[in-house]
């Protein structure tokens, strides 16, 4: 994408109304326990999709499931646009995307304001552990913000990941939900063949086999 464009789409996301970027929060902003209230204004389940990118899960899900939440997040305002913009296209009303770290997730959501996460192809940063969106840094900070019990999803290219992930769900002692080694081999659940991103694309490009695991805290 050339400079100009990726600037046109960071001057667009400022404006729609379905993006909240973390840089233009002031205090009186601050979105904690408004989600239900004010954003969404339904008591939906809300469901958040990490490191969204250009948000297909979010824009998926949305539609498969009207009568729940979504909120993509992830930090690159032009990744972001896109699924922005289709869900304005699409009148989603229950479609949102936050422009921030993951890192910081408890400044934006309260105690168990969250029902549900997905996690779609982070990068496995297979150097810097801690830096991994399943590592125990971050599920903790998932409790923070979730119902007690709520579900985690991955979907990853990476073994490396997967297997560690797995390990991690066993010394945090969460429960293991489903574990899929093969998601094309041994899955037809549509919400796992059936909504593919733009980073999936490329993997499944290359021949990797994509992988699936979904557990509870
Ligand atoms: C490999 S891409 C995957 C994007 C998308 N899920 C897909 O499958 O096409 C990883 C994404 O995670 C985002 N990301 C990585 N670390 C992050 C963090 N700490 N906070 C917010 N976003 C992060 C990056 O900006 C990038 O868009």
């Amino acid at each position: 994408m050339g400079k100009k464009n990726k600037e046109q789409r960071i001057a667009d996301i400022r404006v729609f109304s379905n993006v909240f970027e973390y840089e233009h929060f002031s205090e009186e902003d601050n979105l904690k326990d408004k989600w239900h209230s004010e954003i969404f204004r339904n008591n939906n389940p809300i469901t958040l999709e990490l490191a969204c990118g250009k948000g297909e899960y979010s824009v998926g899900l949305a539609r498969r499931y009207p009568r729940k939440n979504f909120i993509g997040v992830d930090l690159k305002g032009p990744r972001i646009w896109v699924g922005a913009k289709k869900a304005l296209k699409h009148n989603l009303e229950n479609v949102r995307f936050l422009r921030a770290y993951i890192d910081h997730l408890e400044n934006f959501f309260s105690k168990n304001e969250i029902d549900e996460i997905w996690i779609i192809f982070p990068d496995p940063y297979l150097k810097k552990e801690r830096k991994r969106l399943t590592s125990p840094k971050f599920l903790n900070i998932y409790r923070r913000v979730m119902k007690p019990g709520g579900l985690i999803h991955l979907k990853t290219d990476s073994e490396t990941l997967f297997d560690y992930t797995i390990e991690v769900i066993r010394d945090e002692q969460c429960d293991l939900v489903e574990k899929i080694e093969d998601v094309y081999r041994d899955s037809r659940n549509s919400e796992l063949v059936g909504i593919q991103t733009f980073y999936e694309k490329m993997h499944l490009e290359k021949g990797k086999t994509i992988r699936y695991v979904s557990f509870r805290l």
